[in-house]
């Protein structure tokens, strides 16, 4: 199977009312075990690869990674750049095979951000790829790049419908009250689900119909990980993240795509400190590796069953 966009998954994701995940891999386990808790489930899955992981590992490995884990397949699978912001890097993603890509201009200002999403929709649209693209500031920290929680900033409904029209994107992630990295909530975790609503609605409204929201920074930081990366050595106090709840909620409503990253670095990460820890003699990478693919296969797994609702998405009988 090749690889596909994300057009069908999250049209069938929106009017199904469950949303996929998105979730960040960096290299050969990563890829394979999000690959493999996506076909125990019969999902649809969207590999994301972010531009610091592009320069980490090489695009041409990681394509043939990914190439590779969906060969004996049958399930819709889409690979996607997170966070775009390089020309060079959106360049060789869209050369290079990806099906997927987000352009994200959050950083610039409006017309700016219209400018540059429009170019790269041509781009990526004439190779049919599809395209997302940010509006609204989300906090937190992606790519070395750090916005404090002043310089965060809700997305605007006016500005989004404004934005989608002008633009001709496929997604708009939207700032709603979430955060990348592992401390998202001092207090009470809320998101502004009157303002999601609007946004669709106004869509609806204007003849837009089913239009794909994504929600970024939606880890949920599982607590037994924390505290299991804590144990053996590590230090993330005070870390929080979206509840399953909200999570469930925002995926019944226009959210269509949850993306997640942290709750797989953390569950990595523990893994291999408990490893280091119970095996001090162990200096074979492929035990201490399997173990962090198994918990990263787990937490996907869970996710997808019991949080995003798209287990069985890739079977006949979901709607369209
Ligand atoms: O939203 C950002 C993702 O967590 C990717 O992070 O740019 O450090 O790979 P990264
Ligand atoms: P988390 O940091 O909550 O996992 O968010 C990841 C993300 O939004 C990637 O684009
Ligand atoms: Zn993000």
């Amino acid at each position: 199977m090749a690889l596909v966009n994300t057009k069908k998954m999250l049209e069938k994701a929106f009017i199904n009312k469950y949303a996929i995940g998105a979730f960040n891999v960096n290299n050969l386990e990563t890829v394979q075990a999000v690959m493999r808790a996506a076909k125990k489930n019969n999902s649809h899955v969207i590999l994301q690869i972010s531009q610091g992981t592009i320069k980490y590992a090489g695009i041409k490995y990681l394509i043939n990674i990914v190439n590779e884990s969906i060969k004996e397949t049958d399930l819709d699978i889409a690979l996607h750049l997170d966070h775009g912001f390089d020309f060079e890097i959106i360049k060789s993603t869209i050369e290079n095979g990806f099906s997927s890509i987000m352009f994200d201009g959050s950083s610039l200002s409006y017309q700016d951000n219209i400018r540059l999403t429009k170019k790269f929709c041509a781009m990526a649209h004439e190779k049919n790829i599809t395209i997302e693209a940010e509006l609204g500031k989300l906090a937190g920290i992606e790519d070395e790049i750090k916005v404090s929680n002043k310089d965060a900033s809700y997305t605007d409904p006016e500005q989004a419908l404004d934005f989608i029209k002008k633009t001709g994107i496929d997604s708009l992630a939207v700032s709603i009250g979430t955060s990348h990295g592992a401390y998202k909530f001092k207090g009470e975790a809320k998101l502004d689900f009157d303002r999601l609503n609007l946004i669709s609605n106004m869509l609806e409204d204007s003849g837009i119909k089913n239009f794909p929201i994504v929600l970024h920074g939606a880890s949920s930081i599982d607590k037994n990980y924390v505290n299991l990366c804590n144990k053996f050595g590590g230090k993330l106090s005070n870390a929080s993240g979206v509840p399953e709840e909200i999570l469930k909620k925002a995926s019944r409503l226009s959210i269509c795509k949850i993306n997640i990253d942290t709750d797989l670095r953390i569950a990595m990460t523990s893994s291999i400190r408990k490893s280091f820890f119970e095996n001090p003699e162990n200096i074979d990478p492929r035990n201490y590796l399997s173990e962090a693919r198994d918990s990263l296969e787990n937490v996907v797994n869970y996710k997808i069953k019991n949080i995003l609702g798209s287990k069985g998405s890739c079977s006949v009988n979901n709607v369209n």
